[in-house]
C-alpha cells in the first residue's frame, strides 16, 4: 500500500472508517468478532489510517477500535472526533475548550488518539478558542495532529492561523463533489490533506443497494434524501454509469469510486467503511487501479445526484 502525508502525518493511501461497525448502517448489531477481524486484516494489508468518532455509538465504536488494535497500536494512526456530544450540559454541537478537554480524556481511555478532529464547526464557539484548546492537547502530548470536519474555507484559514491543521474530513465522492470548488483550493494552498468520508456514497456507489429493501428499520439511509422520495431510483442511473466504467476496466464499481478519488491528487486520503473482510480486500485493491483519462472524464461528468446529501438538520450543521 502506498502512503501519503496529511500535513506531515504519514498514513496509508486508503484508510478504513469503522463507524458502520457500531452505528448508522444495517448490520451494526452483528457480533463484533467479524468487525475486529476486518480491522486486523486491514492492518495486515498495510492500512494504517483508522477513523472513528466519540459520537458513533456513544463511545462504543472507539472502544471497539481500541480492542481491535490492542497489541498493534504502534502500527496505526488513530483518528477520532469530538464535539457532537456535550459533556458540559449544552444541547447541540459543543466545541468549547472545556468540552474539548473533557471529551479527549474519554477517547484516550477507550482508544488513544493521533489525529483529533472537530466533528462539526460549533457556531457558538469561536474556532480560535477550540483550536487553542487543541493546541494545548498537542503540547501536552495527548494528541499529535488536529483536524476539522465539514469546515468551510474561512474557518479553515482561521483555525490554521492558530495551529497547523493536518486534515479536513468532508464528504467527497463521485456523487458529492462539494469540496472541489472552495475547500480543496484552500487546503492545497495551506498544505492540509483532504480525507473524504463516505467515499462509496454510504454503499450506494458500489451498486449493492438498488432499493431500501433489506436495510434495517433504523438504517440511517432510510431517512437520507438521496435514498428517499424517488431519489434512490433516479440515482440508480449514476450507479449504472459507474458500473459501465468498472466493466470496461475490469474492476468493481466500489474500486472505480475509490480509484477516481485517488486520481484527484496525492493529498486525497479516502476512508471507505466496511465490516467485512472480503469487501475490505476489494476496496484496498483500488490502490492498484489506474483509470484512463477518458474514464476519468466520463466519471467527472456523471449525472448529478438527486437529493441533498444530508437531511435538513444535517445540512444546517455544515459550515460554508
Ligand atoms: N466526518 C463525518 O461527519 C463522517 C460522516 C460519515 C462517515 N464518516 C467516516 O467515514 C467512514 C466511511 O464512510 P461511510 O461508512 O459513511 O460510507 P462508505 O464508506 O461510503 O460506505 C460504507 C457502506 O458501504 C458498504 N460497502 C463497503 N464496501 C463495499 C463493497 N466493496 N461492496 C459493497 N458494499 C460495500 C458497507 O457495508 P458493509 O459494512 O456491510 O460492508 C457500508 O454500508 C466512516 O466509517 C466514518 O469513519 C465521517
Amino acid at each position: 500500500m502506498q502512503t501519503t502525508s496529511l500535513g506531515g502525518l504519514e498514513v496509508s493511501r486508503l484508510g478504513l472508517g469503522v463507524m458502520g461497525m457500531s452505528a448508522f448502517y444495517t448490520g451494526k448489531d452483528e457480533s463484533e468478532e467479524g468487525s475486529i477481524r476486518t480491522i486486523r486484516r486491514a492492518i495486515d494489508l498495510g492500512v494504517t489510517h483508522l477513523d472513528t468518532a466519540e459520537v458513533y455509538g456513544g463511545g462504543a465504536n472507539e472502544a471497539l477500535l481500541g480492542r481491535a488494535v490492542k497489541g498493534r497500536r504502534d502500527e496505526v494512526v488513530l483518528a477520532t472526533k469530538f464535539g457532537l456530544i456535550s459533556h458540559t450540559g449544552r444541547s447541540g454541537a459543543d466545541s468549547t475548550p472545556v468540552n474539548v478537554r473533557l471529551a479527549v480524556e474519554g477517547s484516550l481511555q477507550r482508544l488513544g488518539t493521533d489525529l483529533y478532529y472537530q466533528h462539526r464547526v460549533d457556531p457558538n464557539t469561536p474556532i480560535e478558542d477550540t483550536v487553542g484548546a487543541l493546541a494545548d492537547l498537542v503540547t501536552q502530548g495527548k494528541v499529535r495532529y488536529i483536524g476539522l470536519s465539514e469546515a468551510g474555507p474561512a474557518t479553515i484559514r482561521r483555525a490554521h492561523a492558530v495551529h497547523p491543521v493536518a486534515a479536513v474530513q468532508s464528504e467527497y465522492s463521485l456523487w458529492t463533489r462539494d469540496p472541489e470548488a472552495d475547500v480543496l483550493p484552500v487546503l492545497r494552498e495551506l498544505g492540509i490533506g483532504l480525507v473524504p468520508y463516505s467515499p462509496l456514497g454510504h454503499g450506494f456507489l458500489t451498486g449493492n443497494i438498488r432499493s431500501l429493501e433489506g436495510l434495517d428499520a433504523d438504517d440511517w439511509r432510510r431517512t437520507n434524501p438521496r435514498f428517499t422520495g424517488g431519489n434512490l431510483e433516479r440515482n440508480l442511473r449514476i450507479v449504472d454509469e459507474v458500473r459501465a466504467v468498472a466493466t470496461e476496466s475490469g474492476a468493481t464499481p466500489a474500486q472505480v469510486a475509490l480509484a477516481w478519488l485517488l486520481a484527484q491528487g496525492e493529498d486525497i486520503n479516502p476512508i471507505p467503511g466496511t465490516r467485512r473482510v472480503e469487501r475490505l480486500e476489494e476496496n484496498i485493491a483500488a490502490d492498484g487501479i489506474r483509470l484512463t483519462p477518458a474514464q476519468i472524464g466520463r466519471l467527472n461528468n456523471l449525472t448529478p445526484a438527486s437529493g441533498d446529501r444530508h437531511d435538513r438538520g444535517g445540512m444546517a450543521a455544515i459550515d460554508r
